[in-house]
């Protein structure tokens, strides 16, 4: 089902496989989490244009604020080696470390900030693919829907 740019998908396999090796890797990257503080393990994975993935994971500090989300691992990182290569996709799952399944997620409001950031940069949309809270997939065609009414570059 597609909604205003939403699409939403009951059955995981019925998604992409591209979207679906994406979802394989970021499940793959959370087992790199460093979170001692809030033992949940967040892993995110990129799919750029030139076909190379990038991943990260959440990486926290004794200092907590000093912490960044696994989406902005991978979204910096990406940035940092290929600066000029654009972001198609990006894939975010999380898991408790004391679990083996994993939990609906969705990126938090700085990392949805920090998504619309390099989507302006390369002006081209960039999927967001999560498990919403019934834990449907869904596939955001640009990450600009993920925040209404946002601040960016125009607004300076
Ligand atoms: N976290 C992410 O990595 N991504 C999100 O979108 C939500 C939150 C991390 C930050 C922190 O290490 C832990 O999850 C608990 O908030």
């Amino acid at each position: 089902m597609s909604i205003n740019g939403f699409t939403i998908y009951n059955n995981e396999p019925d998604l992409a496989t591209a979207d679906l090796n994406l979802i394989e890797k970021a499940r793959v990257a959370s087992a790199s989490s460093y979170s001692p503080y809030s033992n949940y393990m967040v892993g995110a994975a990129l799919l750029l244009d030139n076909g190379v993935t990038v991943t990260g994971s959440n990486q926290e500090n004794a200092s907590y604020p000093a912490g960044l989300c696994a989406e902005r691992v991978a979204v910096f990182h990406s940035s940092s080696q290929y600066p000029d290569t654009k972001i198609e996709a990006i894939a975010v799952v999380a898991r408790r470390s004391n679990e083996t399944h994993f939990r609906p997620v969705s990126p938090c409001g700085i990392c949805r900030q920090v998504l619309l950031e390099y989507e302006l940069k390369q002006k081209r949309p960039l999927r967001v693919i999560f498990q919403d809270h019934e834990g449907k997939w869904v596939v955001a065609s640009s990450a600009k829907l993920l925040l209404p009414y946002s601040f960016g570059h125009d607004s300076l």
